[in-house]
């Protein structure tokens, strides 16, 4: 069953927020965040363990463990596995974003596309996450902006490893689904030209969001539609520079990035629509988007989310940004 079919609303959680990305977040907001996000009827849960070196599966771990397992799906990630050992966060081989978990925990991390390491990571992730079951697997990262040139025999790494236990033990039952969980679209082109890998999902972040879409509009998301996978759209907001954070893909927005925001706010405001709403609803708006999720690290996020959703839009809205050239001509847009 394709995967928009089987999550029962379009609006999914992110937790990397729970990995105390950029600041450290009291424990007790982040466990109040989560249970927000229940209490709206979110049922999707995106994770990995990555996010803090384990600590956001913990935290989500924790908030959910009450909840029937049933009713909710979980995503995680493998390519990183998570150790007891400690290490100095500060020299983690992470390549530019290496600051972004700086306020994890100190676990040592150990890039791992290969078979053995999936199956280890996943035992690691079910821990934390105190479930028997993860529904969808991502493999994280595996992408340039991550290894530099290297990301090609990254891929082959996982090509004869991490895919292939994938599909083992999606046969055996233990997971549902899996793809890629990446913030650039080369490796998901990558991998759906692949004849072996069978891959049901991929979640694409930043990619597909207002300030950015056009490739992901042409190459991946028409591939995904073609082959029945379902695409996920991380990072809507790219990383909080399109709805008023000071952080465009974990740096510092630029002033060209800060610019094209306020473009788009101009034409926003006039028409009394809020930055989130035409943020998640454009990304939504492509038949391949199975589900969104904003990343969240404040209860209150959670409401302003579900009423971006659920915001009336005016179709002259869309009309004006496509005139103003901000969205890419062929993008599908939301009807008014
Ligand atoms: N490679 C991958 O697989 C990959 C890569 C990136 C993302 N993802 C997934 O996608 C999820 C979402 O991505 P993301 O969390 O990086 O970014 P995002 O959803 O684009 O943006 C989240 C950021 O927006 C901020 N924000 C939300 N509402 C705001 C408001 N009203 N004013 C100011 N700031 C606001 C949030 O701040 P607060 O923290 O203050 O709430 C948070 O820092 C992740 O959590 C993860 O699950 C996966």
């Amino acid at each position: 069953m394709a995967l928009k079919d089987w999550l029962t609303d379009r609006l999914g959680f992110g937790a990397a927020p729970l990995g105390n990305m950029f600041r450290d977040i009291p424990e007790d907001e982040a466990l109040a965040t989560v249970e927000a996000a229940w209490n709206d009827g979110i049922r999707y849960y995106d994770n990995a363990p990555f996010y803090g070196a384990g600590l956001a599966e913990l935290r989500m771990g924790e908030a959910l463990s009450g909840k029937p397992r049933g009713d909710y799906v979980i995503s995680t990630k493998v390519g990183r596995v998570i150790l007891d050992e400690l290490e100095d966060i500060s020299a983690r081989d992470q390549g530019e974003k290496a600051g972004v978990f700086a306020h994890g925990r100190a676990n040592k991390v150990v890039n791992d596309y290969g078979y053995d390491a999936t199956l280890r990571s996943i035992e690691g992730s079910l821990q934390r996450l105190k479930t028997d079951r993860i529904e969808i697997v991502f493999v994280h990262d595996l992408a340039r902006d991550f290894w530099g040139d290297q990301w090609i025999a990254r891929f082959e790494e996982a090509r004869t490893g991490a895919f292939r236990a994938l599909d083992r033990l999606r046969d055996e039952g233990t997971i549902k689904a899996w793809g890629l969980g990446v913030n650039l679209c080369e490796p998901i082109e990558t991998l759906f030209d692949l004849k072996e890998a069978h891959p049901d999902a991929s979640l694409l972040a930043g990619r597909y969001t207002l300030l950015d879409h056009s490739r992901a509009l042409q190459r991946v998301m028409p591939a995904a539609a073609e082959r029945g996978i379902g695409i996920v759209v991380g990072g809507p907001y790219s990383s909080g520079a399109l709805v008023g954070g000071p952080n465009f893909e974990y740096a510092p927005a630029t002033p060209a990035i800060l610019d094209k925001v306020a473009r788009i706010k101009a034409i926003a405001d006039r028409h009394g629509v809020s930055m989130k709403a035409a943020g998640l609803q454009f990304s939504l708006a492509n038949p391949a988007v199975a589900a969104v999720i904003p990343g969240a690290s404040r209860p209150g996020r959670i409401a302003e989310d579900r009423a971006a959703l659920n915001e009336k839009i005016p179709g002259d809205f869309w009309s004006e940004l496509r005139a103003a050239g901000l969205v890419d001509p062929a993008a599908p847009l939301p009807a008014g």
